[in-house]
């Protein structure tokens, strides 16, 4: 096979955009992923490959060859054995494996804020792998999201799911505390671009807009025409609530740390933006279908 690029999870959600922009530019791409049969767009244009962290081998022979590995594999939260810790595990034996087998660059998809002194485990986990990977003997690009949006969205989509469904909509705390959205597609632009970048670097990948929480409630309310009353309540009492509302549902809908990351406001950035879609603007145009049905991570990855 001639020179290839692997992504992890080119059937998920940001991904299948990296994948999209890399076959339109004529390149081979693998995907490396536990989920094979998972429906996808692209049949065999897209080969798939066992993405199985504990056959480091097989893992190395998979990437044999390829130009560029493009990361998205993580876990959003703990949930049965799938933890952070083992996902920072599996992480590292991926890089191990992408080095061993000469990769010659990495593009790994990160957070904004990542520490190694957080106490939170997303952010902690981040950091240790973005360690992981500065050590490695790859060439590398992190990119470094807040939230992500798009037709595939989670925490957005759900939102609007929340707004357009029950007369209340409860915000945690004041809903002062900031986020950045980037939009998918121009997530997939960066990663492409880094690929091809000449040197290793670390940036911040945050789109134009700026919002409150209480203002990007206020603009999904408007934009799916929800006539929801909009109150604050302490966090705690909100996350009562949603395990309530996510037991019907058969989800997590927002854990106790993602909360805790919203309000220490981590999911914004100091840098410029670099993703060029408005989110209002997308709102305006997606209306009709942003949030006209529940999104679940639990029956997207357990199920
Ligand atoms: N979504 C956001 O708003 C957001 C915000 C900031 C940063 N990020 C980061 O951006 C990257 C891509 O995020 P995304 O939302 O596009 O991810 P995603 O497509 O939902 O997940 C990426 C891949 O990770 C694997 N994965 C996800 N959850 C898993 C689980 N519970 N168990 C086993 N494998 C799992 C899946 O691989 P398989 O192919 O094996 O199923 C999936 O294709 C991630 O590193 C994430 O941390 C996302």
């Amino acid at each position: 096979m001639a020179a290839f690029s692997v992504i992890t999870g080119a059937y998920g959600y940001t991904g299948k955009y990296i994948a999209r922009r890399l076959l339109a530019k004529g390149e081979t791409v693998v995907t490396l992923t536990g989920n094979p049969a998972r429906p996808n767009e692209f049949g065999n244009r897209v080969q798939a490959r066992p993405l199985r962290f504990d056959d480091s081998k097989e893992l190395e022979s998979s990437l044999h060859g390829a130009r560029v590995l493009y990361n998205t594999y993580w876990v959003r939260f703990d949930y049965g054995n799938r933890t952070f810790a083992r996902a920072v595990e599996n992480t590292r034996v991926l890089i191990d494996a992408a080095e061993r087998a000469e990769v010659r660059r990495i593009v790994h998809i990160s957070i904004t804020n990542p520490s190694l002194d957080s106490s939170l485990p997303y952010f902690r986990g981040k950091a240790l792998l973005e360690e992981a990977i500065k050590r490695s003997g790859l060439e590398y690009a992190i990119l470094r999201p807040a939230v992500i949006f798009g037709p595939e969205d989670i925490l957005i989509n759900n939102v609007a799911f929340f707004l357009r469904t029950f007369p209340l909509f409860a915000i945690p705390g004041g809903g002062e505390y900031e986020l950045q959205p980037i939009f998918v597609d121009d997530l997939a632009r960066l990663a492409v671009d880094a690929a091809n970048a000449k040197d290793s670097f670390v940036a911040d990948a945050v789109g134009p807009e700026r919002f409150r929480f209480n203002d990007l409630v206020a603009t999904v309310a408007s934009s799916v025409g929800s006539r929801a009353k909009i109150v604050h309540m302490p966090p705690m009492v909100v996350l009562a609530a949603l395990r309530v509302a996510g037991f019907f549902l058969g989800d997590v809908i927002l854990t106790r740390d993602e909360v805790s990351g919203l309000l220490a406001n981590l999911l914004v950035s100091a840098d410029p933006p670099s993703g060029a879609t408005r989110l209002a603007d997308w709102l305006r145009e997606n209306a009709g279908a942003v949030g006209a049905r529940y999104s679940s991570e639990v029956q997207r990855h357990y199920k």
